[in-house]
């Protein structure tokens, strides 16, 4: 079932317009259907459940639980050029982050490019996709699945993956969290827009980045290599420090980051 409801969100543009489903296939398909419609700049498709829930890497994202976790995704029609919006899913990360801390007074930390973590594990993943559209110009879907209300997280992912819940030993409101990660959101995309970059969020970012000074391993189709993270640039791209000295910018669309020792 379809409801279309107002969030009661303290925005000026993000959440505005929101759809909200008990189930649907996947938030992010959603998305793209309704932009395909015509919808704004910052509609919100939220769901109680997915029964195709997609992550990072063509990966599913477990999601089917009714009532436990956040689904959303939130369109996005920027007026700058597609080749600035690499970062966007960097601010996404940094406002759940930010919501986290001030709704669960909870500090997650950020694994490059988007990932939050808590104790070592995983809370939430973002799944950012640009389409260019059939009438109309460019348009980015941000899609954020977090584990807020999960007593447990299925056997596969137990050791890599944990919850709001499970951390802090109480269930949160999970309307109230997402209400807040949008408001972070708007402000974090103005600060963005302003450089077209993450000039103004850098340090706030590379503070809780888990990467900082670690090795990572970074995993592209058919090859590996492991360096030391360093931080970001302002385009949202990981610093590697490989063993012969140098220093490679990593890429977010293109490899996915591995600590040496575990999912961090
Ligand atoms: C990841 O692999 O870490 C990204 C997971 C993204 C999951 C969210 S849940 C809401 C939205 N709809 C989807 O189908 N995926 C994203």
């Amino acid at each position: 079932m379809v409801e279309k409801w107002q969030l009661p969100v303290n925005t000026r543009w993000v959440g505005r317009s929101t759809y909200c489903y008990e189930e649907i296939d996947s938030t992010n398909l959603e998305a793209v259907r309704l932009a395909e419609q015509g919808e704004a700049h910052g509609m919100v498709v939220v769901a109680d459940r997915q029964y195709k829930g997609r992550g990072r890497r063509g990966r599913s994202w477990e999601s089917s639980l009714k009532g436990k976790d956040i689904c959303f995704t939130l369109l996005l029609r920027p007026k700058f050029r597609t080749d600035s919006m690499a970062g966007l899913t960097l601010v996404m990360a940094l406002s759940v982050r930010q919501a986290i801390k001030d709704y669960c007074h909870l500090e997650t930390g950020i694994k490059w490019p988007n990932d939050l973590v808590l104790q070592g594990k995983k809370i939430c993943g973002i799944l950012t996709e640009l389409h260019s559209g059939k009438s109309q110009s460019s348009y980015i879907i941000v899609g954020v699945g977090v584990n807020v209300n999960r007593e447990e997280l299925p056997e596969e992912i137990e050791n890599l993956a944990t919850s709001l819940l499970i951390e802090s030993g109480r269930s949160w409101d999970r309307k109230k969290l997402l209400v807040r990660i949008l408001e972070r959101f708007e402000q974090n995309y103005e600060s963005y827009q302003r450089h077209l970059d993450m000039t103004e969020l850098i340090a706030e970012y590379q503070a809780c980045l888990v990467n900082i000074d670690r090795q990572v391993r970074i995993l592209e189709s058919g090859n590996e290599r492991e360096g030391i993270a360093r931080g970001i640039n302002p385009a949202g791209e990981l610093l590697v420090e490989m063993p012969d000295g140098t220093i490679t910018a990593i890429y977010a669309g293109e490899v996915s980051v591995r600590g040496i020792y575990g999912y961090v």
